[in-house]
């Protein structure tokens, strides 16, 4: 199927009503913090549109992007709360939830995304997506967006140079490490701050992924990206347990048949955004990519590595051990 995720939400929405008269419909509020032509972005629309598709008349899903509504620092609560049905947050940000959702963070775990998909597919993956149930929370689906790369305002070759920077990071203690490792600071800040720390300088570096980079135009704060591909930007869809198991029965396999269908989506075209964006940062012209030699990426491993170890008592060795037989 080559349609692209927006394609088929045009030919979708084309198609097909997008509210219902009936008073009793059930309304699913899905907010978001990144902008809507991102993978999270586009997910969260054909979500949409495939349950204005299958469920009219009982389900309609307000989708709310961008942080409009909730940002980093209170869309948990805002779940907790019941004024958000659906989430997808980055899985760093979950952490303190599920601690051990830090293995996802660690640098250079995964080798490929087709490591990291079959782990989160098999039974250690699957397990990892149900911690958050002692939370009252759960987990339905990851979703990616791609691999994280580096920014700064100087060019970053070897993890020296990383030395003395403050990084812009998410909330995690994995990914707070993993800059400290290199000589360099980390400062926690919700997404939809860190244009502007940026800009004025609060921070001047950071990790995320092209789609990110290009959709928040970082790229016009950081003159130099470097092509670590270090780790992941993956989400984990989530919903409120007592909220989700309310719902009735059908309606909640018809939706859990959607999201697979949406999850199917979002992998196979997440790549590939990322890599049109990409090439959207070096068409802009106003910063440098920089690809790592093979040896040079060693060395930014090396670097990074010994963070594993702090973590390692937390994870369990056969936790850890389950990522890298997925290698
Ligand atoms: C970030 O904070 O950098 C990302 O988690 C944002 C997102 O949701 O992709």
């Amino acid at each position: 199927m080559k349609s692209s995720i927006l394609g088929l939400c045009a030919l979708l929405s084309a198609a097909l009503p997008m509210t219902s008269s009936y008073a009793d419909v059930i309304t699913l509020r899905f907010s978001h913090v990144v902008a809507p032509e991102t993978p999270k972005g586009k997910g969260a629309q054909l979500f949409q549109q495939l349950v204005a598709q299958r469920l009219a008349g009982q389900v309609q899903v307000e989708v709310l992007p961008s942080g409009t509504a909730f940002t980093d620092a209170n869309e948990l609560q805002a779940l907790q709360d019941g004024k958000v049905d659906i989430l997808a947050p980055a899985i760093s940000k979950l952490t303190e939830l599920s601690p051990k959702l830090k293995l996802f963070d660690l640098p250079f775990l995964f080798e490929s995304r087709a490591a990291l998909d079959h782990f989160q597919a098999r039974p250690s993956g699957r397990q990892l997506l149900q911690s958050l149930e002692p939370a009252g929370v759960i987990g339905l689906a990851y979703w990616p967006n791609g691999l994280k790369q580096l920014s700064a305002r100087k060019p970053l070759r070897e993890p020296g140079d990383a030395k003395g920077l403050v990084f812009r990071i998410q909330n995690s203690d994995v990914l707070q490490s993993q800059f400290e490792a290199l000589g360099a600071t980390a400062v926690r800040l919700p997404f939809n701050q860190t244009l502007q720390a940026l800009t004025t300088g609060t921070v001047n570096a950071t990790e995320n992924t092209w789609s990110n980079y290009w959709s928040q135009r970082l790229d016009q704060q950081q003159r130099y990206f470097t092509e670590s591909n270090h780790g992941a930007l993956d989400y984990m869809l989530i919903v409120k347990a007592d909220r989700w198991r309310t719902l009735p029965f059908a309606v909640r396999s018809t939706l859990e048949e959607i999201i697979d269908q949406v999850t199917f989506e979002v992998k196979k075209q997440s790549e590939a955004e990322n890599q049109r964006d990409r090439a959207r940062i070096a068409a802009a012209g106003g910063s440098e990519i920089i690809t790592l030699t093979p040896e040079q990426r060693a060395r930014w491993r090396d670097a990074m590595r010994p963070v594993w170890q702090r973590y390692e008592g937390e994870l369990g060795a056969s936790l850890l051990k389950a990522a890298e037989t997925s290698n």
